[in-house]
């Protein structure tokens, strides 16, 4: 199926994991695709990609026969984010969806958090994909059209322990959607948030996380944190797999959701049931 045909995506993000991913199955049904990362580690972060992974994408995304387009950017730099948008019409003459991807994870209990970690991880998972979003929505206004898709999290509508700053940037997504699909509405725009429980990305898979997971361990291996992780959702299922995101987050860009908007797509195995609403 090449149904994104003739669209170009701009995706944050896209160094390695759901953002790589994204740009791959985007690029496989048809898209050219621009893509962006900050190639670069931050002190208090779960693994960040390299420019030569970025690279990497750009080269998977070639291979299926797309064009694409990467550039070192911090989705929370107005600077950066508006020459992704500028590489992104240069080259294509026009943006079509925007995946608002990027994010980090670092954890701890709030009282003992440096305020650096609850800075890094608010600043770039609300922060950046506000400054992201910011900077191509007078482009998709002028267009009349266009498609938004900013990640979110499981834990974007409950609390969790060690989670506080990870927890309150991923609900702040979701209030920032909501707000910005009422006022692109009448824009022909749609604005949405995909809420994933864990997916299987270095994200997910690190010894900081495993060992949230199994306290009672030194070292805790995959296999070790497998039922605790499955245990979180009544499915049963430990993580996602790439496909089980990308196929998620290109359901919300394609004409199938032309008229959701506002909405948060959670792809979580029912974890989601126990939230309020
Ligand atoms: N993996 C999970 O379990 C999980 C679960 C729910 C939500 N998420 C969210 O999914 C999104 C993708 O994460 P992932 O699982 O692919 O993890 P990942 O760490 O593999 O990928 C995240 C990418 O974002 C990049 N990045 C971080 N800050 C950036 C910035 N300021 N500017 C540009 N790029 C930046 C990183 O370098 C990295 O390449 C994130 O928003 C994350 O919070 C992940």
């Amino acid at each position: 199926m090449r149904d994104f045909e003739n669209q170009v995506v701009v995706i944050t993000g896209a160094g390695k994991g759901q953002g790589r991913s994204h740009a791959l199955a985007f690029a496989q049904r048809g898209a050219s695709v621009v893509v962006c990362d900050i190639g670069e580690q931050l002190p208090c972060a779960s693994a960040m990609a390299t420019m030569e992974q970025l690279e990497e994408t750009v080269r998977l995304v070639e291979s299926v026969g797309a064009e694409c387009v990467g550039i070192q950017a911090d989705t929370r730099s107005t600077a950066d984010m508006k020459r992704l948008v500028d590489t992104a019409i240069d080259r294509f003459g026009k943006i079509d969806v925007f995946v608002a991807n990027a994010g980090i994870a670092a954890f701890g209990p709030v009282s003992e958090m440096p305020y650096d970690v609850w800075r890094d991880v608010v600043d770039i998972n609300l922060g950046g994909v506000a400054t992201s979003i910011r900077a191509v929505v007078p482009h998709l206004i002028e267009r009349g059209a266009g498609r938004i898709v900013a990640t979110s999290s499981a834990v974007g509508r409950e609390g969790g322990p060690n989670n506080a700053n990870y927890a309150a940037s991923k609900w702040g997504v979701i209030g920032f959607v909501k707000s910005l699909a009422i006022e692109l509405a009448p824009h022909g725009i749609t604005v949405n948030a995909f809420s994933p429980m864990s997916v299987s990305t270095d994200m997910c898979h690190n010894q900081l996380t495993y060992g949230l997971f199994r306290p009672d361990l030194d070292e805790p291996t995959r296999d070790d944190v497998k039922d605790t992780f499955a245990g979180l959702n009544p499915m049963r299922v430990p993580w996602l797999e790439l496909s089980d995101a990308s196929e998620a987050v290109l359901f919300l860009a394609s004409s199938s959701a032309r008229y959701i908007t506002g909405a948060a797509l959670d792809v979580a195995g029912g974890w989601n049931a126990f939230h309020s609403a």
